[in-house]
């Protein structure tokens, strides 16, 4: 009687086992991170999302561009994304702060050293969007600039 007991027992801690650790894969799946990450400035380049920066799908509704920004420049230096699907930025700065500002949308990120910052958007019209970095970074801050092509 008291083996039984005890079976059911471990089956019941291996099935909760189990789940958490399903859930816990799920949860960090591929899907974009959110909050407030950080990330070693030093390795940004290593460190994956950052050592591919650039546009990717996710499924078959959203696309995440990773984006790198440092003195003068954001890399990189091309980026393209559909219209009318949600796009996840996911940003961060090598060296001091910058920003990466959509023209004519409510998209204004700080690329802050050390940090990881997410934004979500969706294109309503395909043409050229102009980025500008707000934060004042150094004698070639007015330089600073990149567009999006939404097609
Ligand atoms: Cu980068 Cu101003």
């Amino acid at each position: 009687k008291y083996e039984k007991i005890w079976l059911i027992f471990g089956i019941l801690s291996l099935t909760v086992f189990l789940s958490i650790v399903g859930f816990t894969a799920f949860a960090h799946g591929h899907e974009p991170a959110g909050g407030m990450d950080t990330i070693d400035p030093e390795k940004v380049t290593e460190t994956a999302p950052f050592d591919k920066p650039g546009v990717r799908q996710i499924d078959e509704d959203r696309y995440e561009v990773v984006v790198i920004a440092k003195a003068f420049g954001y890399d990189p230096p091309e980026i393209k994304v559909p219209v009318g699907k949600e796009i996840i930025f996911t940003l961060t700065s090598t060296d001091v702060v910058h920003s990466f500002t959509i023209d004519n949308t409510k998209v204004n990120m700080m690329a802050v050293p050390g940090r990881i910052t997410h934004k979500s958007y969706i294109f309503d019209k395909p043409g050229k969007y102009l980025v500008l970095c707000n934060e004042y970074c150094g004698t070639g801050h007015h330089f600073m600039s990149t567009e999006i092509e939404v097609y």
